[in-house]
């Protein structure tokens, strides 16, 4: 059962190429959400979710940030960034599909997984985007 009264919200600033931090923001997410009883399998989820949003932030776009909100049985978590929009989300949703340059590949990323990841770790999930403007990414997930 969870131990909160009331909603608990976070921010995280996230800075585009910054991989020394990458990680940070929902690593913390997830010791936050098991120190509040959480289930192992629902901070998982949360944080393989935020964890993907914000790796889209650092690899993709130039800056932007990562929010939550907790409430009883659920979290709500947002990506909001400033980069070069989504053209094709559809395709981007594909497994495999990926635009990230050599460089980011070579250290590992850009396999193509992270919104099919979000989107099955969350319960639902929804994407605005402009492209030139940037990209807005939220998510619930029930825990
Ligand atoms: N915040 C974003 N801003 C701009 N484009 C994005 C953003 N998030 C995703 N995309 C686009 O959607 C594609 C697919 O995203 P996805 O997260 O599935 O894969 P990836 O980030 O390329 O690789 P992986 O997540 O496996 O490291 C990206 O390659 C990119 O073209
Ligand atoms: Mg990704």
């Amino acid at each position: 059962m969870m131990k909160i009264t009331h909603p608990i919200h976070g921010s995280y600033r996230l800075v585009g190429g910054d991989f020394a931090n990458a990680g940070r923001a929902s690593s913390e997410l997830k010791s936050l959400l098991l120190s509040l009883g959480v289930s192992r399998s629902g901070a998982e989820r949360a944080a393989v979710a935020a964890f993907e949003a914000e790796m889209n932030v650092i690899i993709h776009a130039a800056a932007g940030m990562l929010e939550y909100e907790i409430n009883v049985g659920e979290i709500n978590i947002l990506a909001n960034d400033m980069g070069p929009g989504i053209e094709n989300i559809e395709l981007a949703m594909q497994e495999g599909y990926s635009t990230a340059p050599d460089w980011v590949r070579d250290m590992g990323w850009g396999a193509g997984m992270g919104l099919s990841n979000m989107k099955k770790c969350s319960d639902r999930m929804r994407i605005d985007t402009v492209v030139g403007e940037g990209t807005t990414v939220e998510m619930k997930i029930y825990l």
